[in-house]
């Protein structure tokens, strides 16, 4: 049977480093409160000349580079994003034009910091499908651009940033041992709309809008959907969480991935944590934290990899990777 294979990964992050205390002249916050709060201890924020595209561009070329293949060989773009750079179209499509690509197909995929769990799903479906033969699955995002700068209870929280990778299609034996992409759950639940949503929108007040988050809500509900969608996964694949050699959850904060991997039963040293370093990237921030495990060597080919989110909607989901 076919599987969805990764054949490499990248990122790229903004010049611009905010660290914790750049917030401290600003408004009434401190860098105890942020890290003991949150774990994070520094975020990178775009300027006028980086948007969701230029990131994703690079992370792709990136990407495209650890594989050791060229934009030609591409023939699905997916990009999950919120924060695209045009209402329309698509920026996918204009990652694949920046990348010179004429040929297949590119669209975004909205699920907010669930988005890049999405699209890895999605585009397994598309390789599987015999739709596409190599797909840059990618998470953008630049948040700075729709925090409301003057609510320390959210602008603290949110960084910029892109990571993507580039999945094959290729012959396994439809077993556990495969490489590529061997089970996946997804979920959402639009009654949780008001805990976490922007107030804007095309189609409703003609602007962008700003992002609202009741957090201590979202952190009520995040533990107890991250570890059921987990679970499912485990389930669908037989194992158990002894099985895995990493855990790469989305980086929102430490303490839900501490109470999440001890819920799960899976061991602190094999959790990959980035969220001090990027802080809440939403979509990009389970592909910019592969990207770090992968280049410090934790992550080896035929590591079993599960990957799980949660956010706006709520979406959740999880999905298992043999690397
Ligand atoms: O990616 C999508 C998923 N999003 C998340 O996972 C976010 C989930 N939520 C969280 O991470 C946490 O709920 C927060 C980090 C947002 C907040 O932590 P908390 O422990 O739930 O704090 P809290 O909301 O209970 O607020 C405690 C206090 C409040 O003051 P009072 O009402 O107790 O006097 C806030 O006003 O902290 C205050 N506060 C701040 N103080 C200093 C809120 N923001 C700040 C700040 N600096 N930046």
């Amino acid at each position: 049977m076919l599987r969805s294979v990764v054949r490499g990964v990248g990122a790229a992050l903004p010049r611009r480093i905010m660290r914790n205390t750049d917030f401290e002249g600003i408004m009434e916050t401190s860098d105890e409160w942020i890290a003991q709060r949150t774990g994070i201890r520094q975020r990178h924020i775009a300027d006028d000349t980086e948007t969701t595209a230029s990131l994703g561009e690079a992370a792709c070329r990136a990407a495209l580079a650890n594989a050791g293949l060229v934009p030609g060989d591409i023939d699905l773009v997916l990009l999950a994003t919120s924060t695209p750079n045009n209402t329309f179209p698509a920026t996918a499509v204009e990652i694949q034009e920046r990348l010179g690509i004429r040929h297949g197909f590119a669209f975004d995929m909205q699920a907010v910091c669930s988005g890049f769990v999405y699209a890895v799903t999605t585009a397994d479906l598309y390789l599987r499908g015999g739709q596409a033969r190599r797909a840059l699955v990618i998470g953008a995002e630049t948040f700075s651009r729709i925090l409301d700068w003057e609510d320390r209870s959210t602008c603290v929280l949110f960084g910029d940033g892109a990571g993507a990778i580039v999945l094959e299609a290729a012959e396994g034996q439809g077993t556990i041992s495969d490489r590529g992409v061997l089970a996946a759950s997804l979920r959402s639940d639009g009654s949780h709309k008001d805990k976490l949503y922007v107030d804007g929108g095309p189609s409703t007040t003609q602007t962008v809008g700003h992002l609202r988050m009741q957090g201590r809500e979202v952190f009520k509900h995040a533990v107890g959907m991250i570890t059921d969608v987990v679970e499912a996964t485990f389930a669908q694949a037989q194992i158990t969480a002894a099985d895995l050699d990493w855990f790469v959850p989305h980086q929102a904060n430490k303490r839900i991935i501490d109470a999440s991997a001890k819920k799960l039963g899976i061991a602190d040293e094999k959790v990959v944590i980035t969220v001090d370093l990027h802080g809440n990237t939403s979509a990009a921030s389970v592909p910019l934290a592969l990207s770090v495990a992968v280049a410090d060597g934790r992550i080896k080919q035929g590591d079993l990899v599960l990957l799980e989110a949660m956010g706006g909607g709520f979406t959740w989901g999880a999905v298992l990777i043999r690397w």
